[in-house]
């Protein structure tokens, strides 16, 4: 059941990933902030969470990987635009759609039909808040 499970989601493109509440980050100027205590799905390695909405230009998805470190990047494929998921426990990055392509932790493609590499956004840690700087539009 579970294979088959991931199979539709796969068709449907429904990734695993869930969305950060909007209560727990904020965009000023072209930051994102986001309040790590309240960011469950960061606190552990492999852990990630979608950030959409509030004015975004781009779906954003922030993971932290096995290293602990957090990483961020514009949350679409480079084939046909899903979104992404953390995989191999966090030390890699997988499409959501049934293509599957894969990425590793600088957005670089390692498989897959994808175009290109994924779009990492710059991450800083201050003080309990992630800085993910937006692309310019
Ligand atoms: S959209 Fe990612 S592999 Fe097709």
């Amino acid at each position: 059941m579970g294979a088959l499970a991931d199979f539709f989601r796969a068709l449907a493109g429904i990734c695993q990933t869930r969305p950060l509440d909007q209560a727990f980050w904020r965009v000023e100027g072209d930051k994102i902030i986001v309040l790590l205590a309240a960011a469950g799905q960061l606190a552990q390695r492999g852990g990630a969470a979608r950030l959409e909405g509030q004015g975004l230009p781009a779906p954003v998805l922030v993971l932290r990987g096995q290293d602990g470190g957090y990483r961020a990047f514009v949350n679409r494929c480079t084939h046909m635009g899903r979104r992404l998921d953390p995989a191999a426990g966090g030390a890699s990055l997988r499409c959501c759609s049934l293509s599957h392509s894969t990425f590793d932790l600088e957005g670089e493609r390692l498989a897959g039909p994808a175009k290109g590499g994924l779009t990492k956004l710059k991450v800083e840690h201050l003080r309990g808040e992630l800085l993910v700087t937006l692309p310019p539009e």
